[in-house]
């Protein structure tokens, strides 16, 4: 299967967990490319049949760039799944509603309830179990599918 990963992070902490999740993609022998945002066009998302899209919590919610992103991102195939993931100080943040709510009117469906993923502080460090915390992550989109 082809995996597309679209992310944002200002710190690198989420980077840090789109790099573990595309070693735990790749070993259940899948094809998987990430960018950041700022790399995409939204009228020209790579193909691919699962794209994981990932933000830091800033303010409770996703920052600007990741709303403007999803909010004008077309979708071209009729069948595509996602999964969302966050970074985040706060477990209530609600960040991966709010991105639900940009993708709900797209044609695009949800594998996973999605990953919130614990940092320290503003700049880190991530939880201990980050990387336990995404082969759970990865396992579940995977039985899915
Ligand atoms: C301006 C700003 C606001 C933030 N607000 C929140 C917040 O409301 N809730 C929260 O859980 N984390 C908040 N954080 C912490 C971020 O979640 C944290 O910086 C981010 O997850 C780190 O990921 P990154 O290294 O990929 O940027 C904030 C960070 C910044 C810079």
């Amino acid at each position: 299967m082809k995996v597309y990963i679209a992310y944002e992070s200002k710190y690198g902490n989420g980077k840090k967990c789109v790099e573990h999740l595309q070693t735990a993609i790749k070993k259940k022998g899948h094809n998987v490319e990430a960018s950041p945002i700022n790399e995409i066009k939204t009228d020209s998302l790579p193909p691919a049949e699962l794209y994981i899209f990932s933000t830091p919590t800033h303010v409770g919610r996703p920052p600007r760039k990741m709303r403007k992103f999803l909010k004008k991102l077309e979708m071209g195939q009729e069948d595509a799944k996602y999964a969302l993931m966050t970074t985040c100080m706060d477990y209530n943040t609600r960040s991966l509603e709010i991105m639900e709510d940009f993708l709900q009117p797209k044609k695009i469906n949800k594998v996973s309830k999605g990953i919130k993923i614990k940092v320290g502080g503003i700049k880190g460090p991530l939880e201990s179990s980050y990387q336990e915390k995404l082969d759970s992550f990865v396992e579940e989109i995977f039985a899915n599918k």
